[in-house]
């Protein structure tokens, strides 16, 4: 079944020039997909607007059949598509189990110890135990990612958007990343689309699209 559906999509920042033109697309569940692209072929743009935060300029985005436009944007950004940002968009004066607890309180899902699954989650992307109570000020680009990563699967939304969530890992840390992407696939039919430089990642995709500059 689709998740998402672009229909005859298009967005331009100013008159001038489009970014994406035209472009229609089919997101299914229990697929991981790979956004690929020359930097400013629009790939962050196609994210921004599958999350909701842009609106396309002409065409329409729905979720299980629904225009997005029409959804509640803070209920359709937690339960029903994470996103994980190129830039983290982490709360900096908090902690790293305090980031991932605040997702769980926001998309208001039933967890009996909040604290507990956070560790788990912050475990499962490979952050060492003492940097749990850390605060992300004070934590390396590539632990404040793992971070994001968990933040956005304490959501545990059908969903996932991830701008570059491998950048500025390590290639051990980068696949064990894309481990737990392919299983949520797997073993939980999610659907998600990862935006990536690295030909690597995009080679354990299901699903290669390959935005160009050239084509608009
Ligand atoms: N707010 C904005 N206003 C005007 N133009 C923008 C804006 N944001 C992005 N652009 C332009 O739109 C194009 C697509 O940008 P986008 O960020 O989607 O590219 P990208 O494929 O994600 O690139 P990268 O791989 O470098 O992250 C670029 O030419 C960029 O300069
Ligand atoms: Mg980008």
């Amino acid at each position: 079944m689709s998740e998402l559906t672009l229909k005859d999509v298009s967005y331009s920042y100013d008159k001038k020039k489009m970014v994406i033109k035209n472009m229609s697309l089919d997101f299914e569940e229990g697929t991981l997909y790979a956004i690929v692209g020359e930097s400013g072929a629009g790939k962050t743009t196609l994210l921004s607007m599958l999350s909701g935060l842009t609106k396309p300029t002409m065409g329409t985005i729905t979720y299980k059949g629904q225009n997005i436009s029409k959804l509640n944007p803070y209920s359709y950004r937690s339960k029903y598509v994470g996103v994980i940002f190129q830039s983290y968009n982490l709360l900096p004066h908090l902690n790293a189990v305090e980031n991932v607890i605040l997702s769980m309180d926001v998309s208001r899902k039933k967890i009996p110890d909040k604290r507990q699954k956070a560790q788990e989650l912050l475990r499962s992307v490979g952050l060492g135990e003492e940097l749990w109570d850390r605060r992300i000020l004070k934590l390396s680009g590539g632990e404040q990612q793992r971070v994001a990563i968990a933040r956005t699967l304490a959501f545990d939304s059908d969903v996932i958007l991830a701008d570059e969530p491998t950048g500025n890992l390590d290639g051990k840390t980068q696949n064990a990343i894309m481990d737990i992407f392919m299983r949520l696939v797997r073993e939980q039919n999610k659907c998600i689309i990862i935006v990536t430089h690295s030909p690597e990642v995009a080679q354990m995709a299901d699903v290669k699209y390959e935005l160009s500059k050239n084509s608009k």
